[in-house]
């Protein structure tokens, strides 16, 4: 095995040793928001002790926080594929592309198109939609097919025009673990001049991010889906990003990635955050540069993840009154599962199966609004349970049979 068993990684995450209800607790919330290593921690908690600063003074903490940056701005490069100077850190995704968005609808106003996804969380529609009412932009959305919780691609593709400026699409739904079509996307947005952006946030905790291979313009993330601290990153191609003029202080600098950058950044979670990437890497037990290791983990964790997924699915599935959504376990998905329990509340079951259960599990709409109402579900929403490199065996047994105790 070249990557380091589950038993092992979950040695490093403390919440794990947290009981409820008699319980070691079972984590199922990572798509809301994963758990966070020893190392993060630490990291975290040392560049407070120690190194804790503003930037580009001449004394040495000062000093040590432009370099710790700039160490984590290459690690976010290696991450993504890109170069240091395309990786803009920001509070998280939602901001970041409501920033990004500000700065596009300056070139953009009536006449132009942007698409957007009914599959997508609201944070990848609500920047792109508040062009229309600031600019006079047109917005076109894409709907969610409610037998396989997948985008009508027919629609997405007549929607293209000359007049399409933008595509914003997920690169993963974080409530039903759809995973899109994105070289098709970027067919699309390449065929018609348009800009491409990709919400990875859920994507990226399951599936590693290649932004050349992607051929997008944009693409955002939120290190707290996969075990960092709460820190949004965006990936900004160098020469589309060199022609914006994003809202910025007079003094604040004006070349990338800075130039994208408002304020004092989150210097301790953004420290937290490639050592996030770095635990990662280091699950490898080969040598190599730190992409070669991240290129190792992932597909070994996706693989162990899916075989989570099959597992749960079947043993949801088999429950009397329990509906699963989204695309089976056949396809190339997220290990995060959408269900509903008949005759029962989504935040019952949440409740009923962390204090009968010790599972921590979210239910609603995770601000997929549009998923929930493609699916006819109103208010309650789904319940959610979505594994992550720590989920073990038997978590997903006692998930099973916690699900079938609330059936029974
Ligand atoms: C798919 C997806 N996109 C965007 C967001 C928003 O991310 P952030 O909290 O970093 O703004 C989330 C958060 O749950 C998400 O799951």
């Amino acid at each position: 095995m070249s990557v380091v068993s589950t038993e092992e990684i979950r040695g490093h995450f403390p919440a794990l040793q947290r009981t409820h209800a008699g319980y070691p607790v079972g984590y199922f919330d990572g798509p809301g928001g994963t758990q966070v290593p020893t190392e993060v921690i630490e990291a975290f908690t040392d560049y407070l002790l120690r190194h804790n600063a503003n930037t580009e003074w001449k004394y040495p903490s000062s000093i040590e926080t432009d370099q710790l940056l700039k160490e984590a701005r290459v690690t976010f490069a290696d991450f993504l594929k890109c170069s240091e100077r395309e990786i803009v850190f920001g509070n998280n995704m939602t901001t970041l592309t409501f920033h990004l968005s500000r700065t596009l609808g300056k070139l953009w106003g009536p006449g132009d198109e942007i698409i957007v996804t009914q599959l997508d969380h609201q944070a990848n529609q609500a920047p792109w939609r508040s062009l229309e009412e600031e600019c006079g932009v047109t917005v076109h959305i894409v709907p969610m097919l409610a037998e396989n919780g997948k985008l009508d691609w027919d629609t997405l593709t007549e929607l293209f025009t000359q007049r399409t400026r933008l595509l914003a699409i997920g690169g993963a739904s974080n409530a039903l673990g759809t995973v899109n079509d994105l070289d098709e996307a970027a067919r699309l947005c390449r065929s018609f001049g348009a800009y491409f952006f990709v919400d990875a946030v859920h994507m990226a905790s399951h599936m590693l991010m290649d932004v050349v291979k992607t051929d997008c313009d944009f693409l955002a993330c939120s290190s707290y889906k996969f075990y960092g601290p709460h820190v949004g990153i965006l990936y900004i191609r160098e020469n589309v990003g060199e022609s914006l003029m994003p809202p910025r202080l007079p003094c604040a600098k004006d070349y990338l990635p800075e130039s994208f950058e408002t304020g004092t950044l989150n210097h301790e979670g953004i420290v937290g955050a490639a050592v996030a990437v770095d635990f990662l890497a280091g699950l490898s037990k080969s040598d190599g540069s730190r992409r070669e290791r991240l290129e190792l983990v992932f597909p070994t964790l996706y693989a162990r993840s899916h075989r989570l997924l099959e597992c749960l699915w079947d043993g949801l599935q088999e429950q009397r009154g329990v509906q699963l959504y989204g695309p089976g376990p056949g396809e190339e998905r997220t290990p995060t599962i959408g269900f509903t329990v008949r005759g029962m509340d989504s935040s019952t079951v949440a409740e009923r199966l962390a204090n009968d259960s010790g599972l921590f599990l979210s239910h609603g709409d995770f601000y997929a609004s549009g998923v929930t109402a493609a699916l006819g579900l109103g208010q309650q929403g789904l319940v959610r349970a979505g594994c992550a490199c720590y989920t073990n065996d038997d978590e997903v047994e006692r998930l099973i049979k916690g699900v079938a105790a609330l059936c029974s």
